[in-house]
């Protein structure tokens, strides 16, 4: 399994989405969420796209989003390899002083993965509910 860095495509990326039946959207917002990233990483079995995510933020917060990994090729450590890298990447830009907050929003019943790789659920015992309002048309 190849990790590629910064190399995502909207082709690659409409192609994982649909390989685990997420919504699609316009090529013109894809090529901008993929060009506004701050690190993306793709994952290739020879040839072939097989997994994928997107690290975005602005240097102090840091939001993890799109991990993909192809039904196909779940459960080998693909995604746990994803979130880790984005770990390191935000491990070295974090200096000495300042603090960093990795988020994101799991996917109901996918939990249990990221408390694996040391994520939190929230509400607890510091925070309240992470929240969202979505605008679709
Ligand atoms: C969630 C996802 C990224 C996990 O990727 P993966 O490569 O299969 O995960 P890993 O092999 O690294 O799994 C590591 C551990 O996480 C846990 N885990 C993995 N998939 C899980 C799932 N679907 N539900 C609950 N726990 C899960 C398991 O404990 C697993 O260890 P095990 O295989 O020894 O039991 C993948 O299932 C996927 O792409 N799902 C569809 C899209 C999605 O929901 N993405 C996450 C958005 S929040």
């Amino acid at each position: 399994m190849r990790y590629e860095k910064n190399i995502l495509t909207s082709e690659i990326y409409c192609e994982l989405r649909k390989s685990v039946e997420w919504f699609e959207l316009p090529k013109i917002k894809i090529d901008e969420a993929i060009k506004n990233s701050i690190y993306t990483i793709t994952v290739f079995d020879g040839d072939n796209p097989v997994g994928m995510g997107r690290l975005i933020g602005d240097g102090i917060y840091f939001v993890i989003v799109d991990v993909v990994v192809n039904p196909e090729y779940q459960r080998k450590g693909i995604g746990t390899q994803i979130v880790n890298m984005f770990i390191d990447y935000v491990d070295k830009e974090t200096i000495t002083g300042s603090r960093s907050s990795i988020q994101l929003i799991a996917e109901k019943g996918k939990e249990g993965f990221y408390e694996k790789l040391g994520f939190k659920k929230i509400p607890n015992e510091f925070c309240g509910s992470g929240m969202r309002k979505g605008i679709r048309k």
